[in-house]
């Protein structure tokens, strides 16, 4: 949570940091504020509320003169997301200014030593703590004191730091959050994403824990935390500029939306190493012999939010088709949990961000274990990316949209993809099974536009439902999976209470909520469980339920049991989630839409959640 970006170089430092920070306010959106140094002096604003105020309340940045700077983007952890606590955050002499994603997990025990000492607070923020102990350290040497605070400070940290005495440098330390650097002919700059670079350049160098990076307009120099100078090799991002743009879209989670069909279609076959080949799935990237896949025992998957959601979808697939016992679990639960964890054990861990504290956390603890683990991470070179034993990329490109909606396409298509890897090896799927399932994963990208060509039919329905309170998504198997997300979608971006239940579950507890006219959003793509289906939509419908159903083209007997019925066009079993997610995105779409809401970011939240 939280964006920060600092901007060194030959242009005013302003425009590009309200630049950059527009590229990160997916990251939290409380408040912003930045400190530009004109040479002299420090000159900070900031203010509660979006990036928009900040703008307005500099002019877009015209009032701010010089050409170094540094910029924040908050999601309210510590104190209340007020123009005081916003960022950045100077010491009483307004002589250093620093702004910060992560948490300080001592800072209160360091704020009472500072204290003590005669330093008074101007925030409740744990990132004055920060600027203050700075001041305490600093006699002239940036480095120095840099590297006593990393020595004396518990928890996470990006930090881009500039002193009033040293004008023509920034200082960027990171610990646990992430942080790139980004090196133009204009200039330098820092960042916690790539977006936020991506229009000045695409050579970037990823900043490991512990180390300190020194920005002049020409030149970087990289230290570990005992001051020594280190080298760096940067990594060219491949990412189209226009992929962190709304390109004429309304919001980016429309885009986005739309860009499933090539988003699904390079993570089937990445340019760079196909993955089907000869009718043959091949996993180059995998970097896992055929014999470390005959050996797996069990398979964990650990993910948070909607990634576990394609978790529970993997639960279904792994074991239906590779037959490997899955267990899925919350990032959040697995880590403390003491799980049990043997030889033969594969722990997957799926995140869009490659950074999410909670899931980061899992896979360590996995490796401290000495179980193998494997990212199925959305952005190249994000700390799961690079310390996971084996990666798959997911290829969705940049997704800035608060609800995800590309990057968990392609997490599912990663899963199918790792599964039917699996099943070969084991011999757990024949030849000719194979062969129909590739091409039905082929055809996925052309189904998923052919449904997102039906967004006025569901928009239409949506706005039937813009004042409903309580709406539940059913569904069995991997219809449960794509119930859960469905319900997520909506009530993230739109504020309704929704649910998720697996249909056969509702009986036991929560038919009682069913009254009069409430939605029911009922999947039913698994043939074997048709009928079951059939019967919990007529349970819910003679209690009042007002049933959307989605199912397979072909299933028309479902338009007598329900009221609204959606088709989604025919493919294997275990892939029906690709598609059935699409018309359950468009509601939410436009429900969100309808009622007036944020739909790109939603409240209280932030893509990246970089703390736990
Ligand atoms: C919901 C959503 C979140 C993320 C979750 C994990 O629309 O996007 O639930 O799925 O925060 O994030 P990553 O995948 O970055 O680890």
């Amino acid at each position: 949570m939280c964006g920060i970006v600092g901007y060194i170089g030959e242009d005013q430092a302003a425009p590009i940091l309200l630049d950059g920070l527009s590229k990160l306010e997916y990251r939290g959106y409380d408040s912003a504020g930045m400190a530009v140094s004109n040479g002299e002096e420090i000159q900070i604003q900031k203010a509660a509320g979006r990036l928009k105020v900040l703008s307005e309340l500099t002019h877009g940045g015209e009032m701010l003169k010089g050409t170094v700077g540094i910029g924040h983007t908050r999601w309210a952890t510590h104190g209340s997301p007020s123009d005081s606590n916003a960022h950045p955050h100077l010491n009483s002499e307004q002589s250093i200014a620093v702004v910060h994603n992560g948490i300080i997990e001592n800072y209160i025990r360091i704020r009472h030593k500072l204290e003590d000492k005669g330093y008074t607070f101007q925030s409740e923020t744990d990132t004055e703590t920060l600027v203050q102990l700075l001041d305490y350290y600093y006699d002239g040497n940036p480095l120095e004191a840099i590297s006593k605070i990393m020595n004396r400070v518990e928890g996470s940290y990006a930090l881009g730091i500039i002193f009033k005495d040293h004008p023509d440098k920034i200082y960027a330390v990171r610990k646990d959050s992430p942080l790139i650097v980004g090196t133009s002919e204009n200039g330098n700059l820092i960042a916690s994403d790539v977006p936020a670079v991506l229009k000045y350049t695409r050579n970037v160098y990823f900043i490991q824990n512990h180390e300190i990076a020194c920005l002049t307009g020409n030149e970087i120099k990289f230290y570990n935390v005992d001051q020594e100078e280190i080298q760096k090799d940067a990594t060219k991002i491949e990412w189209d500029i226009n992929a962190a743009e709304k390109g004429g879209y309304e919001h980016f989670m429309l885009k986005e939306m739309y860009e499933q069909p090539k988003a699904v279609s390079d993570t089937l076959n990445p340019k760079h190493d196909p993955h089907i080949v000869d009718g043959k799935i091949v996993l180059n990237e995998l970097g896992m012999t055929d014999e470390e896949i005959l050996k797996i025992k069990k398979i964990y998957i650990v993910a948070c939010g909607s990634a576990y959601h394609t978790g529970v979808t993997g639960k279904y697939v792994f074991e239906g088709m590779a037959r490997i016992p899955v267990e899925v679990d919350l990032a959040s639960e697995f880590r403390y949990r003491n799980p049990i964890l043997d030889e033969g054990t594969l722990v997957i861990i799926i995140s869009q961000s490659g950074e999410t504290a909670d899931s980061l956390a899992a896979l360590r603890e996995a490796k401290a274990r000495g179980i193998k683990t494997l990212g199925i991470v959305n952005v190249v070179g994000s700390s799961i990316a690079r310390e996971a034993d084996n990666v798959m990329y997911t290829w969705a490109g940049p997704e800035i949209a608060v609800a995800t909606t590309k990057a968990y396409s392609t997490q599912l298509i990663a899963l199918y993809l790792l599964a039917m890897r699996f099943s070969q090896i084991r011999k757990t799927v024949s030849e000719e099974e194979m062969e129909v399932m590739i091409q039905d994963l082929k055809r996925l990208p052309d189904q998923i536009e052919l449904l997102l060509a039906n967004k006025e039919k569901i928009q239409k329905f949506a706005n039937r439902y813009l004042a409903a309170k309580d709406v539940f998504f059913i569904g069995r198997g991997v219809d449960f999976a794509i119930s859960l997300e469905g319900s997520l979608k909506l009530k993230e971006i739109s504020y309704i209470h929704s649910e998720a239940y697996a249909a056969g579950e509702l009986k036991h507890g929560t038919i009682s909520l069913i009254e009069e006219g409430t939605l029911v959003a009922a999947v039913l793509t698994q043939e074997d469980l048709y009928k079951k289906m059939i019967s919990n939509i007529v349970e819910v419908r003679t209690r009042g339920a007002f049933v959307m159903a989605v199912t397979n083209e072909g299933n028309i007997e479902v338009e007598k049991a329900s009221d609204y019925v959606v088709y989604i066009p025919q493919t294997n079993s275990y892939f029906t989630n690709s598609l059935a997610i699409i018309p359950l995105q468009l509601f939410s779409y436009y429900v969100s839409l309808g009622k007036g809401c944020d739909v790109d970011k939603p409240r209280n939240l932030a893509k990246s959640v970089t703390v736990e």
